[in-house]
C-alpha cells in the first residue's frame, strides 16, 4: 500500500474568469496527481452545488480544518473508500457542506496519483483495453446560444458530432465544420464583428433555423472534402426557456406535444444524430416519447435531466426516456458517484457521453474519463485552449499522431 503523504486545495481561475479549486494528492512514493474542478453556467436542479455558502473561500478553509485531515494518510488505491470518505466529512445529502467542485478535484486527483504510482494512464486504470479499438466520438460545439451567448440563438448549443473514425479524424472533421460555420457567418454578415461564447463556438443574432441551416451545410461540405463522418447536434438546455408548461422561443411558443414534433421534424430534416436536453429537466414523459419516435437514428441524451445522478437515469431506464445519458462529474462531485451511474447506463445499453462544463480549464483528463468508461462521445467544446486540451489529450491516447522515431 502507498499512502496519501500530502492534500492540498488552491484557489484557481476559470475559462470565464470566475474562482475555483485545484487539488493536489502526493503519495509517499513520491507520485502525485494535480485536478482541477470546472463549474457550469446552465446548471440542472439537481446537481450538486459547486461550493458552499462562503464560495471559494469557505471550500479552502474547509479543506483545510475538516478534509485535509480525513484523507492523509489513507490509501491511494482506495478510491472508494476516499470518496466515501469525502462523503462522510461533507455530512449532507448532496456536498452542500465542503461544496462538489471541492469533492470533484480531490477524487479526480487520487485517481491521477494512483495511476501515475502504477505508471498506466487514468483511462488504463479506469478499465481501458491497451489499444482501443473504438474511441469515443468528438462532440463539438460551433455556435453558442442561450446562456452561453447572450443575443444568439434560444437553443444552447449547434454541435459537430463525428462518430466511429480514429481521434485525429474526428478531431479534424469537428474542427472543420466550425471554420466552415465561421466561414458561412462570415458570408452571410460580412460586416458584423463576429464573437465567440462561452465554450468557444461562434456567437452570432441569428434565430435557431438558420443556424441549423448553416451547421447541417456545413456539415455536408466537409463530408464531401474531407470525407470523414461528420453529423449535426443540438443541445437545447431547453430547461432555460421553458416555463408554465410552454417552451419559450423568441418566434415561437409551444406545449410540450408541440415540443416533441418541433424536434423531431428537426432530426429529420437536418439529420441530427445528436439531440441533448430537448425537454425541460422534469419531462421524463415528453423524453420517451421522442427516443421512441427517433431514438434509432439518433442519441437522445440526457443532461439536466439526469444531472449523472444513478437514481434518475434508474427512472429514465424504467421509462426508457433516453437512448444516452451525459457524464459530468462535478455533477455528483466523485469519480465512485459517476461511475456508478456507467455503470448503471452500460447494464442497460444506454450510451453515456463524457463530457466538460462550459467554464472549464486547461487539462485533460476528461478524455481519459471518456475512453476510461467506453463512452460514445466526448463533449468537450473545439477551440479555446481549455477545449483544445482535452482534444489533444485524445489524440495523445489514440497515439497516431506520434512520429515514427
Ligand atoms: P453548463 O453547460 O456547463 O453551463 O451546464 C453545458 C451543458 O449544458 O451541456
Ligand atoms: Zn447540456
Amino acid at each position: 500500500m502507498s499512502a496519501i503523504s500530502g492534500v492540498r486545495l488552491r484557489l484557481v481561475f476559470d475559462s470565464r474568469g470566475r474562482e475555483t479549486l485545484e487539488a493536489t494528492i502526493e503519495t509517499d512514493r513520491g507520485f502525485r496527481g494535480i485536478a482541477t474542478a470546472p463549474s457550469g453556467e446552465s446548471t440542472g436542479t439537481h446537481e450538486v452545488p459547486a461550493f458552499p455558502k462562503g464560495g471559494v473561500a469557505e471550500a479552502l478553509s474547509l479543506g483545510l480544518t475538516a478534509v485535509r485531515p480525513a484523507l492523509m494518510g489513507r490509501d491511494v488505491a482506495d478510491q472508494v473508500g476516499f470518496d466515501g470518505k469525502l462523503h462522510e466529512v461533507d455530512g449532507t445529502a448532496n456536498f452542500s457542506r465542503i461544496g462538489g467542485n471541492t469533492a470533484t478535484a480531490l477524487s479526480v486527483a487520487v485517481a491521477l496519483a494512483h495511476a501515475a504510482e502504477g505508471g498506466r494512464t487514468l483511462a488504463a486504470s479506469l478499465g481501458a483495453p491497451a489499444h482501443p479499438t473504438s474511441w469515443p466520438g468528438v462532440v463539438g460545439n460551433c455556435l453558442n446560444g442561450g446562456r452561453h451567448a447572450i443575443g444568439g440563438p434560444d437553443m444552447q448549443e449547434f454541435i459537430a458530432f463525428a462518430p466511429n473514425a480514429t481521434p485525429l479524424d474526428e478531431v479534424r472533421a469537428a474542427i472543420a465544420v466550425h471554420r466552415a460555420v465561421g466561414e458561412a457567418l462570415h458570408r452571410a454578415y460580412p460586416t458584423l464583428a463576429l464573437g465567440r461564447g462561452d465554450e468557444g463556438g461562434w456567437v452570432a443574432p441569428i434565430g435557431n433555423v438558420e443556424a441549423l441551416e448553416i451547421l447541417s451545410s456545413a456539415c455536408a461540405t466537409v463530408r464531401d472534402s474531407l470525407k470523414l463522418s461528420v453529423f449535426p447536434g443540438l443541445d437545447l438546455a431547453a430547461s432555460e426557456f421553458f416555463s408554465d408548461g410552454q417552451y419559450r422561443y423568441k418566434d415561437r411558443t409551444v406545449d410540450s406535444d408541440g415540443q416533441v414534433s418541433f424536434v423531431a421534424e428537426l432530426v429529420d430534416r437536418y439529420g441530427l444524430k445528436y439531440v441533448e436536453d430537448p425537454f425541460d429537466q422534469e419531462a421524463f414523459g415528453p423524453f420517451a416519447q421522442l427516443t421512441a419516435a427517433v431514438g434509432t437514428k439518433c442519441l437522445i441524451v440526457g443532461d439536466d435531466l439526469y444531472t449523472t445522478r444513478r437514481a434518475r437515469l434508474e427512472r429514465g431506464v424504467a421509462e426508457r426516456s433516453s437512448n444516452a445519458v451525459l457524464i459530468k462529474v462535478n455533477q455528483v462531485g466523485t469519480l465512485t458517484d459517476t461511475l456508478a451511474t456507467v455503470a448503471l447506463a452500460r447494464t442497460n445499453d444506454m450510451a453515456t457521453v463524457t463530457s466538460h462544463r462550459s467554464g472549464d480549464l486547461p487539462e485533460g483528463w476528461l478524455a481519459h474519463l471518456a475512453v476510461g468508461f467506453g463512452s460514445v462521445g466526448i463533449k468537450c467544446g473545439l477551440l479555446g485552449g481549455e477545449r483544445v486540451a482535452k482534444l489533444n489529450e485524445l489524440l495523445r491516447l489514440g497515439g497516431a499522431t506520434e512520429a515514427e522515431n
